[in-house]
This record gives structure tokens, sequence and C-alpha cells, in this order.
């Protein structure tokens, strides 16, 4: 292999890898002054560590979940994300509130066997299937301490080569993914040990179609009517919206979207890995074949009706959680006790930021909400001091579409 200046880069001590990128990309001294940070956990949490990289968070507020009201932190960069969370969960409070279940919660893996007769294995497995789950849960012991371990084990054909042998583990109070891949990993060395099978892989499934949050919401139709349109036209607007995003993957991607804007917030701020929920979520929008939005509106008697069906494959203890500071810290502003409250409740912000939006574009469009808080970003990002901001805000609130050009022009009149 062609040697590098990078090779064994994560070998070096901090300040020597630091030194070699300013080098190597001219970072300015301040620049360089910037990245610094000795701060032990995130430096031992990844590799080639270089800096931390705050991000601002926030808090929902009127999230109301089966009675219980909370308070939701959420780590996002993105304006009006926050407010509309905390809009919508108004809007659904003025019902009776947000009711979530948690229907199932097991995490999935597979074992991918080559060019093996598939009533063999099908007979292997069913005969010995609880000398397969002594196998897992004695790869993982703790699992069983902690309420979990494994409990179903499926076989599915892949193709005239491939066949799935499929996992299904309850991972207690924890996300589950690095003790189903050890799982996994001794249940295939078994697999070979006995059949002579050949293991492809051996590794978790992110479709996480066995780990499932229903929540349910209504609003009444007077909490939604607008200076221009009753609370019933509202209602039918959204069930309307709500329909497009099932017969149309161009909407759903949208739709979608607009919900995964709270929950990888909340997840975010929970210490969790959010590219898991990220790919949960839209994999299972399309689980019947067809990308369809997750969420579904739709008109009673007395108002607008909301159900989401979302996997949330998160964990309450282990990985990032106990060793982020703040995951522990948001859990308690949250009031979150166990992983079933944290799945139920990170699964009500979708519902209820998924509102919001439709609300909005139903309505006044998204730009008058969005982009009355997105001025602040707008306003910073092209040289606005904190000093300066409420002037500046203020003089383009008066604009009809405000850009950067208007911001500098502002800037330039104000330091005159
Ligand atoms: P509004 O109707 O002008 O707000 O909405 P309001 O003054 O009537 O306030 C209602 C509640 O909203 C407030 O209650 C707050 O809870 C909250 P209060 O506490 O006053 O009794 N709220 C705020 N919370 C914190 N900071 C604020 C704030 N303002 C209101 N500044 C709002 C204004 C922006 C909330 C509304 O227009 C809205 O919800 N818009 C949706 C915005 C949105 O979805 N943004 C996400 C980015 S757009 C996107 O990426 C997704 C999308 O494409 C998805 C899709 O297409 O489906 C839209």
């Amino acid at each position: 292999m062609i040697k590098t200046k990078w090779d064994h880069f994560y070998k070096k001590t901090y300040q020597q890898r630091l030194d070699l990128i300013a080098e190597e990309v001219g970072l300015s001294a301040s620049r360089l002054s910037r990245l610094v940070n000795d701060s032990t956990v995130p430096q031992n949490l990844i590799e080639n560590f270089l800096t931390d990289y705050p991000l601002p968070a926030g808090v929902v507020t009127n999230l109301k979940v089966n009675g219980q009201e909370h308070l939701v932190p959420m780590v996002t960069e993105e304006p009006s994300v926050i407010a509309a969370a905390s809009n919508g969960s108004k809007l659904l409070a003025s019902g009776a509130g947000i009711k979530a279940e948690v229907v199932s919660h097991l995490i999935g893996g597979q074992i991918v066997i080559k060019d093996f007769p598939l009533a063999e294995l099908t007979q292997f497995v069913d005969e010995h299937r609880f000398e397969l789950f002594a196998v897992a849960n004695g790869s993982h012991p703790h699992i069983l301490q902690y309420g979990g371990g494994a409990q179903k084990v499926g076989i599915r054909k892949l193709d005239e080569h491939f066949t799935s042998v499929d996992l299904a583990v309850d991972p207690g109070e924890a996300m589950g993914a690095n003790t189903i891949n050890t799982m996994l990993e001794a249940v295939a060395a078994w697999l070979q040990q006995k059949l002579a099978v050949t293991v492809t892989m051996a590794i978790l499934t992110n479709f996480e179609a066995e780990r499932i949050v229903q929540v349910n919401g209504n609003v009444p139709f007077s909490a939604l009517a607008t200076q221009s349109m009753s609370g019933e036209t509202v209602a039918k607007r959204i069930a309307d919206a709500s329909r497009i995003a099932q017969i149309d993957h161009y909407r759903a991607a949208t739709h979608n979207k607009g919900i995964m804007n709270g929950i990888d917030a909340a997840v975010i701020a929970f210490g969790n890995d959010w590219r898991a929920v990220e790919s949960a979520a839209h994999s299972y929008a399309a689980k019947d074949g067809h990308y369809r939005g997750l969420s579904q509106w739709s008109i009673s008697a007395t108002g607008l009706v909301g159900h989401l069906t979302i996997p949330m494959p998160i964990g309450y203890v282990g990985g990032a959680t106990k060793v982020l500071p703040l995951a522990k810290i948001n859990q308690q502003i949250a009031q979150v006790l166990n992983v079933h409250e944290e799945m139920k409740v990170i699964a009500a912000v979708g519902l209820a930021q998924n509102l919001a939006a439709l609300k909005a574009l139903v309505t006044d469009g998204i730009q008058k909400g969005h982009m009355n808080l997105q001025l602040n970003s707008l306003a910073m990002a092209n040289g606005a001091t904190t000093e300066e901001l409420p002037l500046v805000i203020d003089r383009l609130r008066k604009m009809k579409q405000p850009d950067s050009t208007d911001v500098k022009q502002i800037l330039r009149q104000l330091r005159r």
C-alpha cells in the first residue's frame, strides 16, 4: 500500500494531529485555537478526534403523553423546528392529549448463509430453536439479568443462493446493537460448527419492524381555526395533505422529513443513534414496497384525528447515553424513567411536529412562520452581531422576501 503522511494519524498525540491539520490546510492561529478541546469524553468516544461540535439544544413545551406533561430537549440547527413541535404539541394537548403505546420491543438481526439446502437449514433451526437461543444468550449473559434475551428465530429465502436466519432479541433498556451483533456472531459460529454452513455475514438489521410505537392524538376543530379558515376546513385540508403523502412518494419523503425534524432532534438530545432511527423510519415507510407517509390524519365528528406508527430503535442505558453527560440530564428534563417512556415521548414529538408543519402548509404556507424564525440565522450568517440583531430583524420583518443583500444593506446603514 502507498505510504502517506496520514498513516497512523490516530496514534499521534492530540496536539500533533492538530498541528498536522493546521499545517496542511493553513489554519490561522485564531482558528486553530477555536478547535482546541481537552475534554476527555469526546476524545475517547470517536477516532481521530479534532474538537467538539456544539449544536443548539432547546426544549419543546406543551407535550402531553398518556396524561403526563413532558418537556422534551431537542438538538437541532434548524430554526422553527422547536417552535413548530411546541405548536403541534399545544394543538394536540387541546384535545385529549397524545396516547402512545409501545406495541413491540425486539431488535432483529440476520445471519446470511450461502448455498445451503433450505429444507435442511429450516429443519435444523426448528428442532434446535432453544439450543440456538441458549447460544445467543450465552454470548451475552447479562442480557438475561436485564430482563431481555433471544425470543424468536425464523428463516427467509433471499434468492437461489442466499438464506437469512433472522434472530429477534428483547434488548431490555439498551438500544441493543452490540448485544445482537455479539449474539449473531456466536450463533453464526455455532451453525458453522453444527452444519458446516458458509456464513457471508452476521449483522443486525435497521429494518426495525418489531420495535414499534403507535401514537394517536386528536385536535378539536375550534383549536385549528385561523383568521381566514374555519377549523373544519383546516382539518379537512390536513386530511388531504395526509392522503397525498400516502399516494405520492415525492410528497411522502417531505412529509416524513417533517416528522423526523422532531424525532432526530430528540434522539440526538437523548444521546442515541439517529442514523439507526432514520434508517428504521424510512425503511418502515416503504415496507409494502411503496414509500408512504408514516402518519395519517383523518376527520372525526368533532375534530382532526392523527395516527403515527413508527419504529423507535433507541436505548435508555448504555452506549453514548452513558458517556455524554447531557444525555442523562436530558432524560431528567423530559421526565422519562425507562426506554418505553422515552420511545413514546420521542414518537409523540414526531406526531406533533408533523401536525404543525401540515397546518402551516395548508393555511399560510410554510414560509411565513418558518421564515420569520429563520430571520435570526439569516442575519447572523451575514455578520449581524448580537447587539445588532433586534434592529436588523425588525427591519427584515417589514420586507416581503428578505435575503442576504438586504441584511448587508441594513448593516451598512446601521454601522454608518
Ligand atoms: P403561530 O401560529 O404564529 O404561533 O405559529 P402562535 O403565536 O399562535 O403560537 C402557538 C404556539 O407555538 C405557542 O404557544 C408556542 O408553543 C409555539 P404559546 O407558548 O405562545 O402559548 N411557538 C413558539 N415556540 C417557541 N418559539 C417561538 C414560537 N412561536 C410559536 N418563537 C409557528 C408559528 C412557526 C410555530 C408555525 O407557523 C409553525 O408551526 N410552522 C411550522 C414550521 C415548521 O414545520 N418548521 C420546520 C421546518 S420546515 C420543514 O423542514 C418541514 C416541512 O417541509 C415538512 C412538510 O412538508 O410536511 C414543512
